[in-house]
């Protein structure tokens, strides 16, 4: 890939500016923010860590719009984050309007570059920015799945006892506490979790995987995670650059799939170049869909609050 900005300077994006730029995943990172001066200090400070990993990346900085003239990706992580207590949700107000200025700036500069949202909510402002966008929802979508992901092998890991680079697992649905972690489809040398763990080992992870985020905060207390959903953004944006044909489970416009339109919510794609490939559509058994369902109404119930802040809709 040649250029791809990073729209939000903050400890996600220069997480993920860090691993973009040490793996060469683009020839020119661009990070803005509206802290100007903040963002260049970043951008010279991940640029020189690059190069001492034999990167070849040119990491620039600024505030200046103009910044993104160009750019094939443009990963959005503006936006503050929750406090503790807080759901995500209550960050919208003060994250919506970010987004919108985001978008209006990415239609000026850039405006077929392909579009990763992360701030939150991410599966709402997701949708936002399709909607504001002129593009198809190939090429706007959403990170939150493959934090949820990662979260849960941890999990698994610890559960088990297993190495974690043995473990595969499968999270979709909204980027919240009714998140859908799918246990059926995940798996440890390919042999399928209920085969070592109890019932009631599975749903303590399910719980702490829906929880993650949010122990992390409480721990943390003045900001949210930052080195996870960096290198979740750094796969997803490795899977584009090398036109991979990944599946990963990613916040998607809904067509149909699932039996829902008009949302944007994790589910697996196939990325590759041009960003999603195709939405795949797993069958699901009643339990599972009786989840998902749960979670698209909870999402879709957020979705139509973002509406009414809006004055009806895009
Ligand atoms: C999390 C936030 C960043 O899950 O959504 O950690």
């Amino acid at each position: 890939m040649n250029k791809l900005s990073i729209v939000g300077a903050g400890m996600v994006g220069e997480a993920a500016a860090q691993i973009i730029a040490r793996e060469e995943l683009c020839r020119e990172l661009t990070l803005i923010d509206v802290q100007g001066e903040l963002a260049k200090g970043k951008a010279l400070d991940v640029w020189q860590a690059a190069v001492e990993s034999g990167s070849d990346t040119r990491v620039h900085g600024g505030a200046d719009a103009q910044l993104l003239h160009d750019s094939e990706l443009v990963v959005i992580t503006a936006g503050v984050p929750r406090k503790p207590g807080q759901s995500r949700q209550d960050v919208l107000s003060i994250n919506l309007p970010i987004i919108d200025g985001i978008m209006r700036d990415i239609n000026q500069h850039a405006p077929t570059a392909t579009v990763l949202v992360v701030s939150n909510p991410v599966d709402v402002l997701t949708y936002r920015a399709w909607s504001l966008s002129k593009l198809g929802r190939n090429k706007v979508f959403g990170q939150a799945g493959v934090l949820d992901t990662a979260r849960m092998k941890c999990f698994i890991a610890e559960e088990t006892g297993f190495s974690a680079r043995d473990i595969t697992a499968l999270v979709l649905g909204g980027h919240g506490d009714s998140m859908v972690p799918l246990m059926r489809y995940c798996a440890v040398s390919s042999v399928p979790l209920s085969h070592f763990l109890s019932n009631e080992q599975i749903e303590r992870i399910v719980q702490r995987t829906r929880q993650g985020g949010g122990e992390i905060l409480g721990l943390k207390k003045m900001g949210s995670a930052c080195d996870a959903p960096g290198v979740a953004i750094a796969q997803m944006v490795d899977a584009i650059a090398h036109w991979r044909n990944s599946i990963l489970p990613t916040v998607a416009i809904l067509e149909g799939e699932y039996g829902r339109t008009g949302i944007a919510m994790g589910v697996p794609c196939v990325l590759a170049g041009e960003g999603i490939e195709r939405v795949i559509e797993l069958s699901l058994d009643a339990q599972e869909q009786a989840m998902f369902d749960q979670s698209a109404d909870q999402v879709a119930r957020d979705i139509a609050e973002m509406n009414a802040l809006v004055g009806g809709g895009a």
